[in-house]
């Protein structure tokens, strides 16, 4: 019998599959093209414990009980058409687990649906791409906690390990919350790439620098504080020549930016939720604006304004550096923060240093900074954002002029830098006294006797701001 069960074939499916396999456990896979199993059989099964089934029940009754059959499909319709379909042959807490990006509202309906028939619906938000479903992803489940208890040892198992051992998976909470705490992931993801784009932005359009200059830059913060997955990948991608052409690669590659939906539910969730996370959703509205080719070269026609601010090239240089990390850490308060109103909204009891422990490998945010976060969080009892404990507000008090100058110089010369100037205006924003929304108060009030509060006295208060006529 086999111990586990893959539906999916897809790129990120057959590398979790052969990851599975190769820490020796039995594994059945089945897709719903027939043509893909055969083929996976062919190219890539060789002499793994792999079983490959073009028949759904014999799939599902080559498996041991409780049944446990991981599904990576496409999120969304795909994944309740793989559910229907599995049904008749499943009995009782048998465990489906959607290892997709799904939407986590779906997740938890899922969850309800399924127990309606005993079978235990299961999220796991996986993160890391091809290359991490191989050789180790990062992993977020959540749900039902016995099944859990059987999914473990193989989730731990073919997870990635970070720099300790420690495997970068832990049991997130209840259903959805994988999947929640995924979909905030890729919301930071989505951020960190926005603000390293920027970066590369300034020196390109601000300094002038070529890109083997540039290339430079980010191979040296990758040795430093900036030190990540996502930077060390910028720096390869700025070696690569097009063949065509014998120009960088990265600068034939059309300015139009795609997004598969996640930056934009952690956005919603944000306005949702009533947390501010400026950073992560002008991101989406970056890639949004990116997207506007045709209707930019237009504007581009019609405002050709010359903007030139002078600026020290190095002086701007080194504060680049220290305006991507306050960025950075900005950034990453604000997907932080929404977790915690996330988990008090949703009653999930997230452990927000575990989460940043289990992002150290694996996944696309990876990043010796995860450490910082999870030490910040250990050293205080309560926090209730990350620019406020004592290890990262000493390095923002340090280094936020760099961001400043860096905006300003931006913004002087007329480059568009959203990410970086948000996460300025949210620093600015949070440490404000006092800002002008008495005022908004006095407006909602005066037009449609909305109400305010003092703030010399309790209640509610109403003012007849102008005698109307009739
Ligand atoms: C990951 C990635 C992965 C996917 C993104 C891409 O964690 O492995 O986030 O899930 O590559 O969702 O998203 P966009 O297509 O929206 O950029």
């Amino acid at each position: 019998m086999n111990s586990i069960g893959l539906y999916g074939l897809g790129v990120m499916g057959q590398s979790l599959v052969l990851n599975i396999a190769s820490k020796g456990y039995k594994i059945a896979v089945c897709n719903r093209s027939k043509d893909v199993v055969k083929e996976f059989k062919d190219n890539r099964v060789k002499d793994l414990p792999i079983s490959c089934y073009e028949d759904i029940k014999e799939f599902v009754d080559s498996l041991k009980k409780p049944r446990m059959i991981l599904i990576m499909v496409q999120a969304g319709k795909a994944v309740d058409a793989v559910i229907e379909q599995f049904k008749p042959y499943l009995d009782e807490k048998d465990i489906l687990v959607d290892c997709g990006n799904s939407y986590y509202k779906d997740t938890i309906r899922r969850v309800e649906e399924c127990k309606k028939d005993g079978i235990c619906f299961f999220g796991a938000g996986v993160s890391g791409g091809e290359m991490g479903a191989l050789y180790g992803p990062s992993i977020m489940p959540s749900g039902d906690k016995e099944a859990y208890e059987h999914l473990k040892p193989i989730l731990n198992a073919i997870s990635a390990k970070a720099e300790d051992g420690a495997a970068c998976c832990t049991y997130i909470g209840d259903s959805g919350s994988g999947h929640y705490v995924k979909m905030v992931h890729n919301g930071i993801e989505y951020g960190d790439i926005q603000i390293i784009c920027e970066a590369y932005d300034i020196m390109s359009r601000v300094l002038k620098m070529p890109i083997d200059e540039i290339q430079k830059v980010f191979d040296k913060w990758n040795k430093g504080k900036l030190s990540s997955y996502l930077i060390d990948i910028t720096s390869k991608i700025l070696t690569v020549k097009d063949e065509k052409t014998n120009k960088y690669l990265v600068e034939v590659i059309l300015d139009k930016a795609g997004q598969k939906g996640t930056g934009k539910w952690t956005s919603m969730e944000g306005l949702d939720l009533g947390v501010g996370i400026p950073t992560i959703a002008e991101s989406v509205f970056a890639r949004c604006l990116s997207a506007i080719k045709d209707k930019r070269l237009k504007a581009a026609a019609l405002y050709d304004e010359e903007v030139i601010m002078h600026v020290d090239k190095d002086s701007l240089l080194k504060a680049l550096e220290n305006a991507v990390y306050c960025a950075k850490i900005i950034s990453y308060a604000q997907g932080f923060a929404l977790l915690k109103e996330a988990s008090d909204s949703y009653n999930w009891d997230l452990n927000y240093g575990e989460i940043a422990m289990i992002w150290r490998n694996g996944c696309i945010i990876r990043a010796a900074f995860l450490q910082d976060i999870k030490k910040a969080y250990d050293e205080e009892d309560i926090v209730d954002n990350l620019i406020m404990t004592k290890h990262f507000s000493a390095i923002l008090k340090e280094n936020i002029a760099a961001l400043r100058q860096v905006t300003i110089a931006a913004i002087g010369n007329g480059v568009y830098v959203p990410c970086l100037s948000s996460a300025l205006e949210y620093y600015d924003g949070y440490r404000s006294p006092r800002l002008p929304a008495n005022l908004l108060q006095a407006q909602r009030d005066f037009f449609g006797a909305h109400t305010y509060e003092r703030l010399d006295e309790k209640g509610s208060f109403h003012t007849k701001w102008e005698e109307i006529e009739y």
